[in-house]
């Protein structure tokens, strides 16, 4: 490492708090689907900031859109109305078939919107003292209160007790389970179609189908959080189109703004009902300038294709991934994956792998230890994917 870096390290350590297990670079800029560190070594990026950076780094029509709209309106409060707001809630709109938009900041308190919305639904509008919510094991849904209570990954609760009340977990893909879990005191199940961070998990279609039934029969609610699934990541715009169904919410947040803060709550019109003036609120949510940065990447998304361009090199990919697991099957358990949502399952600890594809200049998450989890600009080109392989091959052949 250099002694720049070391430097920023040794500085980070002791200014900011302790949360997270860095990687060992320290990006200084970035451009398309390019990432450079403190010196000017370059990167293929595969993460896209967590499946944030969907239209690539620093785009120009971006920047004049920020440029723009920075001048004339970047923050009133929702005290207002701001036409930018509304523009990019009709634009969300047409996307899917949802009927109203809490715009907010983050994942997290997308979720935060969508349990605070099905609860108030069913007493005030329902008149129905169902407040359960069931999620899944392994599931992520966020770090504030309510969306770690969701979420399905006991060691991130370590410690924060009391969380709030009524949330239970059932395991991935068991349909008794679910059947079990359900009453009529179920407000909502919430659900990721294609589970992230726990490792790039898609929903079995069966028991997709079981929780449509169980919803006919007890009338909850789906929540789909598709924080990081949606906005054309997964081959479709959003995530549930491919199980053919409309969520009575959705939730969105990582791509909207592709690297500024911001989240979205969609709900139909009917459950939008839940919420009145007053009942739910953020001062930033929706400010000016995020949304007219987000409706031009909405704009990007469409005029380019960009689900079906995620749905065709995703399938390049899990082709040339599944060509390196006949290769070396010894070395690799599984690989999957959805548009370019991807995963690729070392059989052993990854960390070494991992540490010299970055060497190499490749940026990429390791989860779980064994899981080399991919999700790159949707505008990431073959070229890029097939070097990253035939680095990958090299290490693995490497191993002995
Ligand atoms: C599926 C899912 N939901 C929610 C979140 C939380 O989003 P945020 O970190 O913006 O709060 C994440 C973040 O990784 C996520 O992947």
């Amino acid at each position: 490492m250099s002694e720049k870096f070391e430097r920023l390290k040794a500085a980070e350590q002791a200014s900011v708090c302790h949360t997270y297990g860095r990687y060992p670079l320290a990006v200084a800029r970035a451009k398309g689907t390019r990432l450079w560190d403190l010196d000017g070594k370059e990167y293929i990026d595969l993460l896209a900031g967590i499946a944030v950076v969907g239209l690539g780094h620093s785009r120009p029509e971006l920047l004049s859109v920020i440029t723009t709209q920075y001048e004339k309106l970047v923050q009133v409060s929702n005290l207002f109305y701001q036409e930018e707001q509304v523009l990019l809630a009709e634009k969300l709109l047409a996307t899917c078939d949802a009927g109203r938009v809490f715009f907010c900041n983050s994942g997290a308190e997308a979720n935060e919107a969508a349990i605070k919305l099905a609860r108030r639904y069913m007493r005030k509008v329902q008149g129905r003292e169902a407040f359960e919510i069931v999620s899944l094991e392994g599931s992520f849904h966020g770090r504030t209160m309510g969306a770690l209570a969701a979420t399905g990954q006991p060691k991130l609760k370590d410690g924060f007790d009391p969380l709030p009340g009524g949330f239970t977990h059932i395991p991935f893909g068991d349909e008794c389970a679910l059947r079990a879990a359900v009453s009529e005191k179920t407000c909502a199940v919430m659900v990721e179609m294609i589970q992230g961070e726990s490792g790039i998990k898609p929903q079995p279609r069966e028991w997709v189908d079981a929780l449509l039934a169980l919803r006919q029969e007890l009338g909850f609610l789906i929540i789909v959080d598709e924080v990081q699934a949606g906005l054309c990541r997964t081959g479709k715009f959003w995530s549930h189109q491919h199980y053919g169904f409309v969520p009575d919410i959705f939730t969105v947040s990582k791509g909207l703004a592709n690297g500024l803060p911001m989240g979205a709550m969609l709900a139909t019109e009917e459950v939008a009902k839940g919420f009145v003036p007053g009942s739910h609120a953020t001062t930033f949510g929706g400010g000016a300038l995020l949304s007219a940065v987000a409706a031009k990447v909405i704009d990007i998304m469409v005029e380019d294709k960009l689900a079906d361009r995620a749905a065709e090199m995703g399938e390049f990919c899990l082709t040339e991934f599944r060509k390196l697991l006949a290769r070396h099957p010894d070395k690799i358990a599984h690989v999957r994956g959805l548009g370019l949502m991807l995963a690729i399952e070392l059989a052993q600890p990854g960390q070494a792998v991992h540490r010299s594809l970055m060497d190499q200049g490749f940026v990429l998450n390791l989860a779980h230890d064994t899981i080399l989890r991919l999700l790159p600009p949707l505008t990431i080109e073959k070229a890029d994917i097939l070097a990253f392989v035939k680095a990958l091959e090299g290490l693995l052949k490497a191993e002995g």
